[in-house]
């Protein structure tokens, strides 16, 4: 069953998922040559916990840690390590919390200082298949369009969409109803329908499309070893749209209160 939920239930979503995009987004700018990912991964926990929240992916199915960093060929569910970022990599970072019994998930995928032109594109092209799918979404389409949208946009810019590893929906578990597969026909699957929660996360390769899983049992590689991105967002079905609940703080708004 796929729940939809209440205006005061969303309100709930809607404050741990701003929680997770502000956090997000620090991350994000303190990515640089020489920062570890166990750096990014305490910071990360520190903001949440000081905000009241725990870390969703801690303890999941034994999962060690806050962040999920996926760098290079890593394509999601990277473990955080003592590895510094060298210039030309490219990270993806992940992140779940939870926060009065709501949970909030989101996902960007960042350059470390100058990249290729190839791996830039490869960031461009994952970061407007999200945007196209959650374009998709409204009460009345399908769950399949989502992933129909991703599919066609990534494959005619000459990537390829991960199989192995599905968006999903989210609310009082960080995994819900329904899965959401980011290939397929449209106008398959479950019907939208107003108050859906939804995590939308494509997962695009510069290589093929397979995946392994290496002897750590979380890290999910490329086979072939090509770059790896992964771009999410947390939404919630409106009549006629949807209300993206995982935009980060507006920097206009940062740069007029902080002047
Ligand atoms: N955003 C990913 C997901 O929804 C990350 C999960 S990491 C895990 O599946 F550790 F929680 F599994
Ligand atoms: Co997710």
């Amino acid at each position: 069953m796929i729940v939809c939920r209440s205006a005061a239930e969303i309100e709930k979503l809607a404050r741990v998922n701003a929680l997770v995009a502000r956090v997000l987004k620090e991350l994000a700018a303190a990515v640089r040559p020489g920062i570890t990912t166990a750096d990014l991964d305490a910071i990360a926990e520190q903001r949440l916990r000081e905000a009241g929240a725990e870390p969703a992916f801690k303890g999941y199915h034994g999962y060690p840690a806050t962040i999920c960093a996926s760098v290079n060929e890593e394509v999601v569910h990277g473990i955080p390590s003592p590895r510094a970022l060298v210039e030309g990599d490219i990270i993806s970072i992940d992140m779940g919390a939870k926060l009065d019994g709501f949970y909030g998930d989101s996902a960007v995928t960042v350059p470390v200082g100058a990249v290729s032109a190839e791996a830039q594109r490869l960031l461009d092209v994952t970061r407007t298949a999200l945007e196209r799918a959650v374009a998709t979404v409204k009460a009345g389409a399908r769950v399949s369009d989502i992933g129909a949208a991703v599919q066609s946009y990534v494959e005619a810019q000459g990537f390829s969409v991960v199989r192995e590893f599905v968006g999903h929906g989210i609310g009082t578990s960080l995994h819900e109803e329904p899965q959401i597969p980011n290939y397929g026909t449209a106008g398959r699957g479950p019907r939208l329908a107003e108050g859906m929660a939804l995590a939308i996360e494509p997962m695009v390769n510069a290589g093929k499309p397979a995946v392994k899983v290496l002897g750590d049992g979380w890290t999910a590689v490329t086979k072939d070893k090509a770059l790896s991105a992964h771009f999410e967002h947390t939404v919630v079905v409106t009549e006629d749209g949807c209300r993206v609940l995982t935009l980060p703080p507006d920097a206009a708004f940062e740069d007029r209160v902080s002047a």
